[in-house]
């Protein structure tokens, strides 16, 4: 039997990129699949390749920032699909600017994607996870994966509402997995390191060669590189490992 078949898995910011990958492997592995995204319409390729897969998936609009939001997608996730088993919060957004220059806007706007959404969708699915039951009534928890950032724990120029907001998700993963623990709910952290993907590419040839210069592993990550260790983090074999920031960065730091 797949690992992670029976489960339910929320993805969020998976119409592409890294939340696709990780939608896509999560669904490999046997679980089903809310694809989440600003648009709904975005998530039909990731949705169909989870179907693929053979796990049941559907797509929902949502703005992870947006409180009323955010309660309405986790109820109508446990509304077609049951339960909720695994939370997987990957939304995530850059406006870079350097501090001085920084507006308000660019900061608010990045904390409240990659802080806020992540707060919000952990505090909407916590109680639908805590009801989750074994065969014998023992709690069967969920597991929660928030996507940080290698930038969040060394911090970078340029970056000081980014780096700043997915060092306030390392945070949080640790107060999350002090507060749900005991009800066998886990969270944990992956900390990408330079992965391929839109927001990468847009970055100049000159700033690429020098994050190679300091990766030992000498390539970039890929999207399934991060797929994996969420994988891992949401499943079985990650049952007593909680709290904890996985960096997935080639060695990078
Ligand atoms: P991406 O830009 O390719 O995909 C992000 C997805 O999130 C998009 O589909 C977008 O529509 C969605 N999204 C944005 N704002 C949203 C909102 N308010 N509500 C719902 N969905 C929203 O980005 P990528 O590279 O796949 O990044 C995914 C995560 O990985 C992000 O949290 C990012 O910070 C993190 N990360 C990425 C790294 C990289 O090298 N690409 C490195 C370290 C971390």
């Amino acid at each position: 039997m797949a690992e992670l078949s029976g489960k339910t898995a929320i993805v969020t910011g998976a119409a592409r990129g890294i939340g696709a990958a990780i939608a896509k492997t999560l669904a490999a592995r046997g679980a089903n699949v809310a694809v989440c995204d600003l648009n709904a319409d975005w998530c039909a390729e990731t949705v169909q390749a989870a179907e693929a897969a053979g796990a049941k998936a559907k797509a929902y609009g949502v703005n992870v920032a947006a409180s009323a939001e955010v309660d309405a997608c986790v109820k109508a996730v446990l509304a077609d699909f049951g339960r909720i088993d695994i939370m997987v919060n990957n939304a995530g957004i850059t406006k870079d600017g350097l501090l001085m220059r920084m507006s308000d806007e660019d900061w608010d706007a990045v904390l409240n994607v990659n802080l806020k959404g992540t707060f919000l969708f952990t505090r909407a699915v916590a109680r639908p996870m805590m009801k989750n039951k074994n065969a014998d009534g023992s709690p069967a928890g969920g597991a929660i994966v928030n996507i940080a950032s290698v930038v969040g724990i060394m911090g970078n120029a340029g970056q000081a509402n980014y780096t700043a907001s997915k060092g306030g998700v390392i945070a949080l993963t640790k107060t999350t997995s002090k507060e749900l623990g005991s009800r066998n709910i886990r969270c944990n952290a992956v900390a990408p390191g330079f992965i391929q993907s839109k927001m990468t590419d847009v970055l100049p040839d000159e700033v690429k060669t020098r994050y190679m210069d300091h990766i030992p592993l000498k390539r970039f990550g890929t999207q399934d590189d991060i797929a994996k260790a969420v994988a891992f983090l949401a499943g079985p074999d990650a049952e007593y490992i909680t709290g904890q920031v996985v960096s997935v960065n080639g060695g990078m730091i």
